[in-house]
């Protein structure tokens, strides 16, 4: 499909979505499922995770299919529907973790329960990666059929400031380094402009911590010349 330059309400947080996939499923798939520290530590960082998949979902509903549905009757059905569905694979997903959780597992059963929690997550993966794809190239080009530019910023708008600010800094460690250098100074200028000097303080905490050094002084650098 013919690439627009048009403004994406999807791009930014489906970046963020799969480099947090590919980044979970090679953590779950080296993990001893044997040790009660780091099934708590990959418990913690997936039900966090967990919380932003099920916030996007929702804003996507309240927001942009809701905008969809009363230009265009019908087409949001399809995403909403999938949005559905991929709540209920998460919860099966969250179930086979929790149940490592067990006291008195042997390292086998334990082991054994890690790689079916393993496969979940893999379908869950794969479920997410088609729906994203499916929303970027007919839901998006949907709203560029029948929406404005003005019209589809000011939905960006109102979806980035319904994200509480806890949220937002989760999703800073995965949707910062998914992104490339333009587009990371485009993000940071935003919220630059939009949030108190104190938060922007904490995103660019949280992003030194996930970019290169390289990479993070570039975008400092960046950020104070068009200061
Ligand atoms: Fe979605």
């Amino acid at each position: 499909m013919k690439q627009s330059t048009r403004p994406s309400l999807v791009l930014t947080p489906h970046k963020g979505i799969r480099f947090a996939f590919a980044q979970i499923t090679m953590k779950a798939g080296s993990l001893d499922y044997a040790n009660p520290a780091h099934v708590a530590d990959l418990t913690a960082q997936l039900v966090e995770f967990g919380g932003l998949l099920e916030e996007h979902a929702h804003l996507e509903n309240q927001f942009i299919l809701t905008s969809l549905a009363a230009r265009v009757p019908g087409s949001a059905d399809h995403d909403e529907q999938d949005h559905i569905a991929l709540e209920l694979l998460q919860e099966e997903v969250m179930a086979k973790l929790e149940s490592l959780q067990e006291p008195g597992l042997s390292p086998q059963e334990a082991n054994a329960r890690g790689y079916a929690f393993y496969q979940d997550l893999s379908k869950l993966h794969a479920a997410h990666l088609e729906h994203m794809l499916e929303e970027e190239q007919v839901t998006q080009a949907l709203l560029w059929d029948n929406f404005e530019d003005e019209e589809i910023m000011a939905l960006h708008f109102q979806i980035v400031s319904n994200i509480p600010p806890d949220k937002m800094l989760a999703w800073t460690q995965y949707i910062l380094p998914s992104l490339n250098h333009a587009e990371r100074i485009e993000l940071l200028k935003g919220i630059q402009m939009g949030a108190p000097a104190a938060f922007f303080a904490q995103v660019m905490e949280r992003t030194e911590a996930v970019l290169s050094k390289e990479a993070f002084e570039a975008l400092e650098e960046a950020i104070l010349q068009t200061a």
